[in-house]
């Protein structure tokens, strides 16, 4: 990460999906800047590899972010250990390829949904009491160009990261009066595991930085940077907004 600070020093921070991809390196730079941070992920042993990664003692705890008794659990860990959330980043998210709607099946459609969906939601109800309670905070929702855009076998995710978006906006206005910002941030195609099938393809990758103008697809570091910037300080006038990250690839269409 380059050297840019944004003062998060002690703030404790949750980072849903932290064992990998944007996720990790989220967690990695809040913790680089000294905010005591929380991941969490399904699976134990590779949230407690991810955890060896990050700066301090980050809590590592799993956790199905579609399971209410288990984000319930989760909430509680976090305020008996600091008494406070200061930072929730809504990052978990997962898509499966998926047919036409016409052709779709009701249980593929939940699963992505639930994950995409429910859980932002789920994490946002605890932490929105938590910080109307102490009448701060910051939470950060990972979206998707693909909620904006109609975008082939992407459609049940495109669906969820919209409603997304709209979750930010009706818990950015929700929260307004307690002195809590709630924004997002949508990427168009990251280098993590979540998307190697399309950029570790030669033949696809070249096709796909073809449409982007800035002539690349993003890494890690490039989401990181703007979901800091919203949990920060500098972005205390900034509320109900998804900043699109996308190297400009949705400002220019084929001719
Ligand atoms: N990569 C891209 O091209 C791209 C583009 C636009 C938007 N996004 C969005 O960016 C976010 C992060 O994507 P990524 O590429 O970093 O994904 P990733 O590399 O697949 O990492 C996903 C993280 O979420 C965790 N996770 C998945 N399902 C979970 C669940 N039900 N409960 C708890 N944890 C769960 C994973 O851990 P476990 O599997 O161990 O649970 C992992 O830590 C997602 O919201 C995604 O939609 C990604």
């Amino acid at each position: 990460m380059s050297e840019i600070k944004y003062g998060l020093d002690g703030k404790v921070a949750l980072i849903t999906g932290g064992s990998r991809g944007i996720g990790l390196g989220v967690a990695q730079a809040m913790a680089a800047e000294g905010a005591n941070v929380v991941i969490c992920g399904r699976k134990q042993q590779t949230l407690d590899e991810a955890a060896q990664a990050i700066d301090g003692q980050p809590l590592a705890l799993a956790c199905h972010i579609a399971k209410e008794d288990q984000v319930e659990a989760m909430f509680a860990a976090v305020v008996e250990k600091f008494g406070r959330l200061d930072i929730l980043v809504n990052n978990v998210g997962m898509n499966l390829m998926s047919p036409q709607l016409a052709d779709l099946d009701y249980g593929l459609w939940s699963k992505i949904i639930q994950s995409n969906l429910d859980g932002a939601f789920l994490c946002s109800r605890k932490a929105a009491a938590i910080m109307r309670g102490q009448n701060s905070g910051k939470i950060v929702s990972i979206s998707s160009v693909a909620g904006r855009i109609a975008t082939p076998a992407m459609t049940v995710y495109g669906v969820a990261k919209a409603a997304v978006e709209m979750l930010t906006k009706v818990l950015a206005a929700e929260l307004a009066p307690h002195n809590v910002q709630v924004n997002a941030v949508a990427p168009a195609m990251v280098k993590t595991g979540f998307s190697a099938p399309f950029w570790g393809n030669d033949e696809l990758r070249c096709k796909i930085e073809a449409t982007i103008p800035l002539g690349r697809i993003a890494e890690v570091e490039d989401i990181v940077h703007p979901v800091l910037f919203l949990a920060s300080q500098g972005a205390r006038f900034i509320t109900g907004q998804t900043i699109v990250v996308d190297g400009g690839a949705t400002i220019t269409q084929p001719l």
